[in-house]
């Protein structure tokens, strides 16, 4: 963990080994390369209770507070029922108003299929918009069979969205 990242990678899946998960990573990664340097946030590490509001938490403060700060995020969801996980929104719905605003937000999302990829323009980019955050133009979105069957093309599309971020980064 670094003291002021510039780049926090933030993970919606419920599951342990998770492939949006680890895209996430790889774009984080791909950053680092660069001399970015970077902070994760598993949501899946954070106490239930907390992200309903049910209880205090200081690692959840802690989140809220790295991802409010944070000049790039990378978000990475699985496709749940059409649209991002439950755990990401309640996560989002702590943030205080505005919280993004000077945020660029490169998104992620894996499903089991394509029919519901438009999630990430239909569902992600207002969800980042109604935080002032500015959605990065690229994104990524592979199937379950995509990430199996054609690594390269999933690998282009981090490699795509590493490489805008990081020129939003520079231009600063
Ligand atoms: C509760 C649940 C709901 C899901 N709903 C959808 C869905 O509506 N559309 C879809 O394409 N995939 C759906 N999936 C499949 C996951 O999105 C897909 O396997 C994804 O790659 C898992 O990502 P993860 O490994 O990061 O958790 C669902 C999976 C679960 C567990």
């Amino acid at each position: 963990m670094t003291d002021t990242p510039v780049v926090v990678g933030l993970a919606g899946s419920l599951s342990s080994e998770s492939r949006s998960t680890a895209l996430v990573t790889r774009v984080l990664r791909e950053l680092e390369a660069f001399g970015v340097t970077s902070e994760f946030i598993n949501l899946a590490d954070l106490p239930a209770d907390a992200l309903l509001a049910r209880s205090r938490d200081a690692a959840l403060n802690r989140a809220l507070q790295t991802t409010t700060s944070a000049r790039v995020l990378v978000v990475g969801t699985p496709i749940y029922r059409a649209s991002y996980t439950g755990q990401l929104k309640a996560f989002f719905d702590l943030l205080p108003r505005d919280a993004l605003a000077n945020t660029a937000v490169g998104l992620i999302a894996t499903g089991a299929g394509r029919d519901h990829r438009l999630a990430v323009d239909h569902a992600l980019r207002p969800l980042v918009a109604s935080l002032a955050g500015l959605s990065a133009s690229r994104a990524i979105y592979a199937s379950d069979a995509e990430l199996d069957a054609n690594p390269q093309d999933v690998q282009q599309q981090v490699t795509a969205l590493a490489r805008e971020l990081l020129g939003l980064i520079r231009a600063d």
